[in-house]
């Protein structure tokens, strides 16, 4: 029997460079807040950028609403010149960690620090948002074995006994963002999710990969969100645009609400 954590959706903000200021990152967190508080099968996590997570964590709520960051350095300690610690991360009282973004990837970031900086979050209790996916299709089929390489290249090394605090997204990068094309299919997802499942059997055995939730990112918004929530095989979504704005994550955490009652 599935554990009645698999009805609950994990819905994921994911913040980027934005917004300008401390105080319209509060606005905009207590805007979402109620919506994620009403929710009764959906857990809202919200990624700002480093600087505003303390005071957004102070205001978030209980399971219902955590905060989380958009990386981490993969030492807890040292001298190293504008990183931030996993320690760090959590003495502000942040949650979760995004690691190994597409966007921190195209700035050079490789499979080997990700899985460095897993461990470390790991390590120090946090959860993490592992990101992978392919920056193209093609009818080869070898976007797959991409995917594949870079979720075991991400995870070398990691404790079979944290794998219950990783989440892995799949976020095709032509699928993310205003430049994107359109969002992959919930189809696409599904495939992609079997797929990265059995990846994650291979590497640490079943029954250590089966607690691993996943995630679909990649223009999510209140129109796609019941889509892929319903058909695509999948724990939750990691949102970028679509999170900036609280009318969005209000339909969005209805529907995710929604799809879970009629599971
Ligand atoms: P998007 O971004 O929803 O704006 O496409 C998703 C992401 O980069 O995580």
């Amino acid at each position: 029997m599935a554990s009645p954590e698999k009805h609950i959706f994990q819905i994921v903000g994911n913040w980027k460079m934005s917004p300008d200021t401390q105080k319209e990152a509060m606005r905009l967190f207590e805007r979402i807040k109620p919506h994620a508080q009403k929710a009764k099968y959906a857990h809202t996590t919200i990624c700002p950028p480093f600087l505003y997570i303390p005071q957004l964590a102070r205001n978030a709520t209980g399971r219902k609403l955590h905060v989380g960051a958009q990386d981490v350095f993969w030492r807890n300690e040292g001298s190293y010149t504008g990183e931030i610690s996993a320690p760090q991360l959590s003495d502000g009282k942040a949650y979760t960690v995004i690691v190994g973004h597409s966007e921190r990837r195209a700035l050079g970031e490789t499979s080997e620090e990700v899985s460095k900086k897993v461990s470390r979050a790991l390590s120090n209790g946090l959860t993490v948002i592992v990101c992978v996916g392919e920056s193209e299709r093609d009818d080869s089929g070898d976007y797959a074995r991409f995917v594949s390489d870079q979720v075991r290249n991400s995870l070398t090394g990691v404790q079979k006994s944290h794998l219950n605090r990783v989440m892995i997204a799949y976020e095709p990068i032509w699928a993310i963002g205003k430049q994107a094309k359109h969002a992959a299919t919930p189809s696409d997802v599904l495939e992609m999710t079997i797929f990265i499942k059995k990846t994650l059997a291979d590497m640490f055995g079943q029954k250590y990969a089966e607690p691993v939730q996943f995630l679909y990112g990649g223009s999510v918004d209140e129109k796609n969100a019941r889509a892929f929530l319903a058909d695509s095989g999948i724990d939750g979504v990691l949102i970028g645009r679509a999170s900036r704005d609280p009318k969005k994550m209000e339909q969005i955490l209805a529907i995710a609400d929604e799809v879970a009652k009629e599971k």
